[in-house]
């Protein structure tokens, strides 16, 4: 299997970061492209190096070569990932507006009909993020708040986490390793 990644920079660096690394866990490979502002989040939010995150990757793009293999729908791949994704990307994906190497690789992703995931962060949200979620979802991407869970008793900020990157990569019949997962119970609703 062979992913792009796209982180841009909406708060959340440590999903896309986390992404990765369960990617290479369970050896996809991996497309990463960063936007200008996704470095100064990761510098700001996370230990992690620049350095360390394209180490994760299988190939790292950058955000100003359009002639990038992702660019193109003729390089094969099993869809994009924008984890986190801005509100900015966003309506540049929901546009068509293919400026960066990161909404370009989208709008490729969805014009071959591939499937595209994205990881929307921001609240509230404005009429004109929900339009464009809308539109998109129309359009086949799935919007993928990172909307954490409570039922599996998360124990730190990482297993909230790790919860929502599993959920996301389910998109992609991937299983994330030691992802707990709801198994019901028989409530009465008293
Ligand atoms: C620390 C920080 C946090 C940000 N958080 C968000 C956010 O959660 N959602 C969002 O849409 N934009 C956020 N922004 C603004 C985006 O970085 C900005 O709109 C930028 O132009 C996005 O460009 P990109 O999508 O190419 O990365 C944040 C910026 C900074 C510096």
């Amino acid at each position: 299997m062979r992913l792009i990644i796209g982180i841009t920079g909406a708060s959340g660096a440590i999903f896309g970061i986390r992404t990765l690394e369960a990617l290479r866990e369970l050896k996809v490979e991996t497309h990463l492209v960063m936007s200008r502002w996704a470095r100064t989040t990761i510098a700001h939010e996370t230990n992690y190096s620049l350095d360390d995150v394209e180490q994760l990757a299988s190939e790292v793009h950058r955000e100003d070569n359009q002639a990038a293999a992702i660019s193109s729908g003729s390089f094969k791949t099993d869809g994009m990932i924008v984890a986190p994704c801005s509100m900015k990307t966003l309506a540049a994906i929901r546009a068509g507006y293919a400026d960066t190497l990161v909404s370009r690789a989208a709008d490729v992703v969805l014009k071959e009909r591939r499937k595209l995931v994205l990881l929307a962060r921001e609240t509230p949200l404005s009429q004109i993020h929900l339009e464009n979620m809308l539109a998109l979802s129309r359009l086949g991407a799935v919007i993928f708040p990172p909307v954490p869970a409570f039922y599996n008793h998360p124990k730190s900020i990482r297993d909230l986490v790790d919860h929502i990157v599993g959920r996301m990569l389910d998109q992609f019949g991937l299983d994330m390793p030691a992802m707990a997962r709801w198994r019901g119970f028989s409530a009465s609703g008293e």
